[in-house]
């Protein structure tokens, strides 16, 4: 297989997890090639699309046999790096780092989750799913100590960027953040934001849009 390109663009990145998801059904359904005419059907984008995004990577398809659909999830499974593990702290075990610990989902996406920390003394000690509250001030060790590469900001606005900031300073290189706000971080950082009430506002545009006409 040819060497994928150095950089690929955010729009087709953010496309992948899409062809695995739809790709991982297939190959649950027993389906063992596709034309890229089928999958974009499938997928909702067009054939030539498809080619230009796979072609990004080396390419996977066959003039006249289409992919080979299990082949094309191990790759970019592979190219999403979800065969690596990351090893992931959540900090802010509130509502929602409470419902992210709960969610088993990420496991197959190679993150496995190996602490919780919170400034409130109440949740100290408690346990979600096996996944320990620690204070927080115990988190730069254990970090060190498990080598933990993601952080995963789970606090109020208020607080997240002095969170980042000691990330940052115990060695984590990789954040996702759902607070509210943008982070400053070191340029060799990675921070991948979430933003639920971003998609809830283009849903609230589209349907005003629709209900214009
Ligand atoms: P919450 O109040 O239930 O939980 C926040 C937790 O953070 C509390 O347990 C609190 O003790 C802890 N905390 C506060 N400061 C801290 C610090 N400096 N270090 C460690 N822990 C600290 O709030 P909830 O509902 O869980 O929301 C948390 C954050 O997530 C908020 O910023 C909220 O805006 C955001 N959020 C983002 C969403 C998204 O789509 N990105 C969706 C829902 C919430």
């Amino acid at each position: 297989m040819e060497k994928p390109q150095t950089s690929i663009s955010m729009s087709v990145i953010r496309r992948l997890p899409k062809y695995y998801r739809y790709l991982s059904e297939l190959v649950e359904k027993g389906v063992t090639r596709i034309s890229s005419k089928e999958f974009g059907r499938i997928l909702g984008f067009t054939a030539s699309q498809i080619r230009q995004d796979l072609n990004c990577f080396g390419g996977f398809g066959q003039q006249g046999y289409g992919y080979n659909v299990k082949e094309l999830r191990d790759e970019i499974a592979n190219i999403l790096g979800l065969n690596k593990n990351n090893d992931a702290i959540i900090i802010g075990a509130g509502n929602l780092g409470q419902a992210i610990a709960n969610y088993s989902g990420f496991r197959g996406s190679g993150f496995l989750l190996k602490a919780m920390f919170d400034i409130n003394p109440r949740l100290v000690g408690i346990s979600i799913r096996d996944i320990k509250i620690m204070d927080i001030d115990e988190m730069a060790g254990f970090i060190e100590e498990a080598k933990i590469n993601v952080g995963i900001i789970c606090t109020p606005k208020e607080g997240s960027q002095g969170v980042a900031d000691r990330l940052v300073k115990a060695g984590i290189k990789a954040i996702w953040n759902f607070s509210p706000t943008d982070l400053n971080v070191p340029g060799d950082v990675i921070v991948e934001n979430v933003q639920l009430s971003e998609s809830l506002m283009v849903l609230a545009y589209l349907i005003n849009e629709r209900d214009r006409i």
